[in-house]
C-alpha cells in the first residue's frame, strides 16, 4: 500500500539548491505543475517516474512511505507503482485494443467478464474519435491512446500513482477526465499549461530554472473561479468540436446555455 509520496529538494539549473524541505503527497491528492517552458515540469515528474535517488541533472530523491524504495520496486516494471502518460507515450505491441487490455487485466488478476468493453467505453468517453475494440494499438491517434492509457489507468492498471504530462492537448476531454480521476484513490499529478487543470488540484507547484519555486494550495475563491471556467471550458469545447466537424458557428450556438 503506497499511502506517501516525498520528493526531497534537488537542485535548480544553476545549481542551487532548491527552497523546500521536502514534498510530501498523499494518496487521493491532487497536484498540477505549472511553469514556463522549459522550467524543468516534464523533469520534476520523471523524477518520480525514475523514484530517483540523487542521480538524475536535478539531484532530488524520491521517498515512498518515507523508505527508500528497494531496487525492486526501481527496476522491476511489474512492481513499479506509477503510470505516466506523455504526449509522447505510443503502444508498440501489435495487438488489438481488446488483446491490449486483456493482458494487462490479466496480469493484475482482474476477471471482471465486462471490464474490458468499460475501459473501452471510459477512453470513449475522453475522446471524440472512438476506439473499438478491433483496432490495433499502433494504429490509435495520440489522443485516443492517451484516452486508452488514462481509462486503463483508472480501471485496471493498479498503480497508486499516475502522472500524466500535458493531456489536454491533442483532443482529450480534459473536463470528463477530471471528474473522473478525482475520489480514486490515486496520487494524481497533472504538467499542464491549463488553467482549468491547475486550478482543479488540490496543490500546485510553480516552476522556474528547474526548479520548485512556491508550492500553492487550492483555496475557497479559486474553487469558486474554478467553477465558473468550466462553462467558459465547455462553451470553447462545443466550438472546438463543432469547427473540427466542419459546421458553421452559429449566433444560438454562441449564446447556448449550458447550465
Ligand atoms: N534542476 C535541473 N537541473 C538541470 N537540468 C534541468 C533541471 N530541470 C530541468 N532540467 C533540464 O531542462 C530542460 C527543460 O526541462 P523540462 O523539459 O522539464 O521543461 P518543461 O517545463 O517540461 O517544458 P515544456 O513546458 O516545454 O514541456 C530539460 O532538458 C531538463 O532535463
Ligand atoms: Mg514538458
Amino acid at each position: 500500500m503506497i499511502t506517501e509520496l516525498t520528493i526531497l529538494p534537488g537542485f535548480n539549473k544553476s545549481g542551487l539548491k532548491e527552497d523546500f524541505d521536502e514534498l510530501t503527497l498523499q494518496a487521493g491528492e491532487t497536484i498540477s505543475i505549472v511553469g514556463p517552458t522549459g522550467s524543468g515540469k516534464t523533469a520534476f515528474i520523471t523524477d518520480i517516474e525514475l523514484l530517483a535517488q540523487g542521480d538524475t541533472a536535478t539531484k532530488r530523491q524520491i521517498r515512498i512511505n518515507r523508505e527508500v524504495p528497494s531496487d525492486a520496486i526501481r527496476y522491476n516494471p511489474a512492481l513499479k507503482p506509477i503510470a505516466m502518460i506523455t504526449q509522447n507515450t505510443k503502444c508498440f505491441a501489435d495487438l488489438s485494443t481488446e488483446e491490449f487490455l486483456q493482458i494487462h487485466a490479466r496480469a493484475r488478476g482482474i476477471h471482471g467478464k465486462n471490464i474490458i468493453g468499460e475501459t473501452i467505453d471510459l477512453a470513449n468517453i475522453f475522446t471524440g474519435e472512438k476506439i473499438h475494440r478491433n483496432d490495433k494499438v499502433t494504429t490509435l491517434s495520440g489522443g485516443q491512446t492517451r484516452s486508452l492509457l488514462i481509462a486503463d489507468a483508472i480501471l485496471i492498471g493498479a498503480a497508486p500513482i499516475v502522472l500524466l504530462d500535458e493531456i489536454e492537448n491533442a483532443g482529450i476531454f480534459k473536463q470528463e477526465v477530471l471528474e473522473l480521476i478525482h475520489g480514486v484513490g490515486k496520487i494524481i499529478i497533472f504538467v499542464t499549461h491549463d488553467p482549468v487543470i491547475a486550478l482543479h488540484t488540490e496543490k500546485r507547484l510553480i516552476m522556474e530554472n528547474g526548479a520548485v519555486k512556491k508550492v500553492i494550495t487550492q483555496n475557497d475563491l479559486e474553487l469558486y473561479a474554478a467553477r465558473n471556467l468550466v462553462e467558459l471550458d465547455k462553451r470553447i469545447g462545443l466550438i472546438r468540436e463543432e469547427l473540427r466537424a466542419g459546421n458553421i458557428i452559429t449566433r444560438e450556438l454562441l449564446n447556448l446555455n449550458l447550465a
